[in-house]
């Protein structure tokens, strides 16, 4: 089973990276593999389409995801609004059911903002949100300071480990027929009329 991460930072050696490698080890040590995709820069240098299908086609094989931003001006960076934007409306479909988390790394405040920014792309899209036992965010400047906030990085080891549990549980369900829900037709009620 494999959990892609995705760095969402302009910065691609950053805080971010080094939060999303901390998951990825974690998430090994719990027999999970992972890929790092890095589209930050991607994303506002005209490679944004081939960084949405990079994402898009790993989600394909994938089972579960983990979307990293910086804070900018209290939100996501808009580099991974770009990048969500269009991979949920065009691989929206290959990502249902399976599980997702967000983190978000400042210097110092606006986390929570943007985890709820984040999530509302998996809530859209019938993903199950993995949660640990704090909202995801650390804290710093450059990547070393993320190691010495070690409530932010206990809280990562936390979600790779509930995250790896989620997806054993979701292949055990297999095993005994356990299948996602039928969708139904969606209704879009238009408030106007
Ligand atoms: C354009 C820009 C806006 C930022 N806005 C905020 C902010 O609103 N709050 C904050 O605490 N840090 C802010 N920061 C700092 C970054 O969020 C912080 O350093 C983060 O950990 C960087 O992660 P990275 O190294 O992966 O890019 C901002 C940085 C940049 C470049």
């Amino acid at each position: 089973m494999k959990v892609v991460l995705v760095n969402g930072s302009r910065n691609e050696f950053g805080c971010i990276h080094q939060a999303l490698s901390i998951i990825a080890e974690e998430l090994k040590a719990n027999g999970i593999d992972s890929q790092i995709i890095y589209v930050g820069s991607r994303a506002c240098n005209g490679k944004i389409n081939e960084a949405v299908d990079e994402l898009g086609q790993a989600m394909q094989e994938a089972d579960g995801l983990i979307v990293g931003s910086p804070v900018y001006y209290a939100s996501p960076s808009g580099e991974v609004i770009a990048v969500l934007d269009r991979l949920f409306g065009k691989y929206g479909a290959d990502m249902r059911f399976k599980p997702a988390s967000a983190v978000a790394s400042a210097r110092r405040a606006g986390t929570t903002a943007s985890l709820d920014v984040i999530n509302k792309y998996f809530s859209f899209n019938n993903m199950p949100i993995v949660s640990a036992s704090y909202w995801n965010n650390v804290h710093g400047s450059q990547a070393s300071d993320v190691l010495l906030d070690l409530e932010g990085v206990q809280n990562l080891k936390v979600l790779a480990r509930n995250m790896a549990w989620l997806l054993k549980c979701i292949e055990a369900g297999k095993e005994k027929d356990i299948k996602a829900p039928e969708l139904e037709e969606k209704i879009k009620f238009n408030y106007v009329r």
